[in-house]
């Protein structure tokens, strides 16, 4: 594959957000993840605080480039000429949600998703539990990519007072 890509809220980056963008970026020549709006979710981080723990953590990466877009997934795929939209899935709970995306940015934008299943090391992390612990000063190196660590803890520091 050409151009794949990988968007999401990663508010923050994690662990297993890095397991499929590591995986993912061996599967093509060029890996575009992007930080994007989800409207379900109220967004702690900062886009620019996001965008930059993800290009720390992705700088040993050279084919993956990382970028903020605030419209459509389908708008955004268009724009960098993605050949397919990459997504992971842990084994409890991801299955449906991801199912419908995928159908609905195939049905407005022909634009197709390709599913990669969460290394069973990462099925537990998840960017609110960082959140959480971070925000109360909790200790949240083992579940963020080490190169970020330091960013996310200064962007989440003190929030849950
Ligand atoms: N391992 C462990 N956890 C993972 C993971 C992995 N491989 N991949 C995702 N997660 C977790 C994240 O930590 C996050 O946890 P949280 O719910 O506790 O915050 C959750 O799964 C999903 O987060 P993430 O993948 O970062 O983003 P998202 O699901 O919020 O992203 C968008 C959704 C941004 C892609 C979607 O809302 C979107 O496309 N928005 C643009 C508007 C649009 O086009 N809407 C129509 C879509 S059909």
């Amino acid at each position: 594959m050409k151009t794949a890509l990988y968007p999401g809220s990663f508010d923050p980056v994690t662990r297993g957000h890095m397991d499929i963008i590591t995986r993912a970026s061996r599967l093509c020549d060029a890996l575009v993840v992007a930080v994007m709006h989800n409207p379900d979710k109220r967004g702690a981080m900062d886009v620019a605080s996001r965008v930059q723990a993800l290009s720390l953590a992705c700088a040993h990466l050279p084919n993956v480039r990382v970028i903020a877009h605030g419209g459509l997934l389908i708008e955004c795929a268009a724009q960098t000429g993605a050949d397919a939209v990459i997504r992971g899935v842990r084994p409890l709970g991801d299955f449906e949600t991801e199912y419908q995306m995928a159908q609905v940015n195939r049905e407005l934008g022909g634009v197709e998703t390709l599913l990669m299943a969460t290394s069973p090391a990462y099925a537990s992390i998840s960017s609110s539990i960082v959140r959480q612990i971070a925000a109360f000063g909790g200790a949240i190196d083992s579940m963020v990519p080490p190169e970020a660590a330091a960013c996310i803890r200064a962007s989440l520091a003190g929030q849950g007072r």
